[in-house]
């Protein structure tokens, strides 16, 4: 598939796509989340990425689903085109999936930024769910994630009231990972992106799945999900590498095998 609404190239081991309708603040339309999904797809299996990486530009992540695109829409439009669907594809990834933000990460932006599994945000990234300004709500699981992230008190501001956060309370509320320097943040976040993609790539799998059941499971289930990915990964040579490297002081050799 060649892609008119995305960039997309591998640096370092990183599968990264770029939101690229500047214009309109990269709102999320159909086509152009038609793209993203379809490229991320393509990286969780391409041997040559270990980590993947969603970015927009320095003014915006990405402003949003886009309105216009939804303006006239029944609920009947609504349900019968794929659009929230993308979501439930991106949380499908196997590979981590990162997001390196800047300026407004808004709407359903802010809903893809939090259906990653972390946030690099540059220091000008400010967060929110400003659809109440439109008589509607979230709807790309913006309610749910913001509250596991921030709590219902702040999430509730968030929602009913449109209140954005700056990066500083993002980071403090443990929305995101990191606030890095808005002229470098990309390079920042591929560096950030590399040094996972480098690792260990069955585990780091294992790992994302793991931590991830925390907000599917009860923690009894949770546990016996660690415990069994936990034992599976002793089937793997990268275990047996990584154990041997370790006992000889040397380096592991990584294998994904
Ligand atoms: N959809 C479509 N177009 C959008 C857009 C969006 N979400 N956000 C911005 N744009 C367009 C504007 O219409 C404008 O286009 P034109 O030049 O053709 O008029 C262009 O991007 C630049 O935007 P502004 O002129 O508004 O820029 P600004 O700096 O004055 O304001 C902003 C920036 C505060 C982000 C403002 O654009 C804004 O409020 N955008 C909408 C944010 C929003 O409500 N997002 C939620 C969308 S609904 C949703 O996401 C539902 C869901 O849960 C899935």
């Amino acid at each position: 598939m060649s892609y008119e609404l995305i960039r997309t190239r591998v640096e370092s081991g990183v599968g990264i796509v770029q939101f690229n309708r500047p214009k309109a603040l990269n709102a999320l339309n159909r086509e152009m989340m038609a793209e993203v999904i379809d490229a991320l797809e393509q990286y969780d299996v391409d041997d040559a990425v270990g980590c993947l990486l969603v970015t927009g530009d320095q003014r915006a992540f990405a402003a949003g689903a886009d309105i216009k695109q939804m303006a006239n829409a029944t609920p009947v439009d609504m349900l019968a085109n794929p659009f929230i669907d993308y979501w439930d594809r991106l949380r499908r990834i196997s590979k981590p999936l990162v997001a390196a933000t800047s300026g407004f990460v808004l709407g359903g932006g802010c809903e893809f930024a939090m259906a990653c599994d972390m946030i690099i945000a540059s220091e000008s990234s400010r967060f929110g769910q400003p659809e109440i300004n439109l008589g509607i709500i979230p709807g790309a699981g913006g309610t749910q994630r913001i509250t596991y992230a921030v709590g219902k008190a702040l999430a509730m501001e968030i929602v009913l009231n449109g209140r954005f956060l700056s990066a500083e309370e993002a980071l403090h509320y443990g929305l995101i990972n990191r606030i890095v320097p808005v002229e470098t943040y990309l390079d920042e976040a591929i560096k950030f992106c590399a040094e996972i993609a480098a690792r260990a790539p069955v585990a780091v799998r294992m790992g994302k799945e793991a931590v991830n059941a925390v907000f599917e499971t009860s923690l009894q289930a949770g546990l016996a999900h660690e415990r069994r990915l936990f034992y599976m990964l002793f089937s793997t040579e990268d275990q047996k590498e990584g154990m041997d490297a370790f006992i000889n002081k040397r380096q592991a050799r990584w294998q994904g095998k």
